[in-house]
């Protein structure tokens, strides 16, 4: 049984006292919500103060990118190893923000994806379709296209402990989420896919997170979906209550999964 792992993205938003505070109010009630993993995601600079609030309890830490490079002349850029100095356990890769607002290629995904796992970093490698794909009938081709240049050259292994945001850029800030029925198939797809080019087992094992407009009321039907491993939020995660009533809708599933529809 796949752990859900509810992942918070605060993007380019907080102050050092807003993120601190937040941190705060959700390691508080973590205790609550151990069916499932928690992780947030603040903007580099915050990193260490949100650590300093969290170090000790469960709630994880991580980061919204990385350069694959392991240092040197790279001005403004991240390395692996910074992150898992600063305690990061994961970091979001190929997020549609960095593909479609700044310009990064599956390629440069890649060399971050492999980079992330040699310095003992969870990925969490994002795929998603343009509505326009959507439209023209691209959506699965789009995602296995992603999916086969950003998460190249792993072994099973690597690739099982691999996570995985199917997150359409449609549905990102703009409170249009995706059909659960719609999610699902994706996330069905992907998972085939990995057994297909990888194994069984690593495609049982893998987590599949849905991301796009994640809210507490939309949050139970998409985790229930057999393939929705968690979720990515964005806008709902900077709210301590918005995202713990997420989690909320996580926790009841993993503790229900012989009632787990199979479809829907
Ligand atoms: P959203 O963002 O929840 O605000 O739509 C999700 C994401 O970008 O990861």
């Amino acid at each position: 049984m796949r752990k859900p792992l509810i992942a918070g993205n605060w993007k380019m938003n907080a102050t050092g006292e807003t993120a601190a505070a937040l941190a705060r109010s959700i390691s508080d009630q973590s205790p609550a919500y151990g069916a499932v993993d928690l992780l947030v995601c603040p903007p580099f600079c915050y990193l260490q103060a949100v650590a300093a609030v969290l170090e000790g309890g469960t709630v994880l830490w991580g980061a919204q990118n990385m350069y694959h490079e392991p240092g040197g002349a790279f001005t403004g850029e991240i390395s692996a190893a910074m992150l898992k100095d600063c305690g990061a356990t994961h970091v979001i890769l190929g997020h549609s923000e960095r593909r479609h607002v700044l310009g990064e290629t599956d390629e440069a995904i890649n060399k971050k994806t492999l980079a992330a796992h040699q310095a003992g970093l969870i990925p969490i490698v994002c795929v998603g379709e343009l509505l326009s794909e959507r439209e023209a009938g691209q959506t699965g081709a789009v995602i296995r296209r992603q999916f086969d240049r950003s998460l190249a050259g792993l072994s099973a292994e690597l690739m099982a402990a691999t996570v995985i945001a199917y997150e359409p850029v449609w549905a990102i800030g703009t409170g249009k989420v995706a059909a659960p029925q719609q999610a699902e198939e994706v996330h069905a797809d992907l998972r085939r896919l990995i057994s297909e080019r990888y194994n069984a087992g690593a495609a049982d094992q893998v987590r599949i997170l849905y991301g796009g407009s994640v809210k507490p009321d939309n949050a139970a039907e998409l985790l229930a979906q057999p393939n929705i491993d968690g979720a990515l939020v964005g806008g709902a995660s900077l709210k301590a209550d918005d995202f713990l009533a997420i989690a909320a809708a996580g926790t009841l599933l993993a503790g229900d999964d012989v009632d787990r529809p199979q479809t829907r």
